[in-house]
């Protein structure tokens, strides 16, 4: 199988990005796929839900920072395991804000580098096999998302059951459509699902006007609002491999969102 390359995207906070990433990864884990996780958001929530959480963990060179400003650093060279069977990662660090100065001073005196294909340029090089890459960018478009949609080539995108969070779904289109026609032909949108849906009729309401504008490209699926998720990314780790009902419901909506998105064969 061809590595796919997911980004879960979307310039608005806390609709679930994060939270995406940690249960796909878990969900591919389980079904016995490789995956490697790009975490490219400051915040290093990420990080610390696959227990690296320590404050020098956020500080590594070895990580999203170097690989980013330095060409002899390789992704090869930055992947660490973590405390899940068949997941590594590419940490984040506190600095990553610094990138896009030092970068952007680099475009200046380099004619033929581009900034937006520093990670697709290194992803293309590197030597370790994985089934899926996951990336995880903080909520804004900037160079670090930018670089994650050039290097996709599959895109999912959460949306949470609220006004602001359609909103926000036009101007990401938008950027999108932007990376694809200048950088990234490959690239598609796999499907937009909504995160956090709980049976009410407000949320129904916002899940059929969403199926009548985006048709295929929406997800019959939805992930529901569930402590469990909440836990999973913040507080219990050991939870993951918990046999619970609950839990064994939230990873097969998980696969079945994977399944509709073509992420699955
Ligand atoms: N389906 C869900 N059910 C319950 N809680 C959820 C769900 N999805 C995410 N959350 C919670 O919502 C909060 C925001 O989620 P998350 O950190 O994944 O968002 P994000 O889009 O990555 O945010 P940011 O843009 O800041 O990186 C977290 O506390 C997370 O645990
Ligand atoms: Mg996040």
């Amino acid at each position: 199988m061809k590595t796919k390359i997911i980004d879960i995207a979307n310039a608005k906070g806390g609709i679930g990005k994060t939270a995406g990433a940690v249960m796909l990864s878990r969900l591919f884990s389980i079904d016995f796929f490789k995956t490697l996780i790009i975490s490219a958001d400051r915040q290093c929530n990420l990080d610390s839900s696959l227990g690296y959480n320590k404050n020098e963990d956020h500080l590594q060179y070895n990580s999203t920072y170097g690989l980013m400003i330095d060409d002899n650093l390789t992704i090869d060279e930055c992947i660490r395991p973590t405390i899940f069977e068949n997941i590594d990662i590419i940490l984040s660090s506190y600095n990553l804000h610094e990138i896009e100065r030092i970068i952007y001073k680099r475009e200046i005196n380099d004619t033929n580098f581009i900034p937006e294909l520093i990670l697709k340029k290194k992803i293309d090089k590197m030597k370790s096999k994985y089934d899926f890459i996951i990336i995880d960018t903080g909520p804004k478009y900037d160079l670090l998302m930018k670089n994650s949609l050039a290097a996709a080539n599959n895109i999912l995108i959460p949306i949470n059951p609220d006004l602001y969070s359609q909103d926000v779904l036009v101007l990401l289109l938008r950027d999108i459509k932007f990376i694809k026609d200048n950088f990234n032909d490959s690239l598609k949108i796999n499907k937009i699902f909504i995160n956090k849906y709980k049976n009410i009729s407000s949320h129904k309401k916002i899940y059929e006007d969403l199926r009548d504008i985006f048709g295929d490209q929406f997800a019959k699926t939805v992930i529901y609002d569930r402590t469990i998720i909440k836990n999973n990314i913040e507080l219990d780790k050991n939870s993951f491999i918990s046999k619970s009902k609950e839990s064994i419901e939230v990873i097969a909506q998980f696969r079945k969102l994977a399944k509709e998105s073509g992420l699955y064969e």
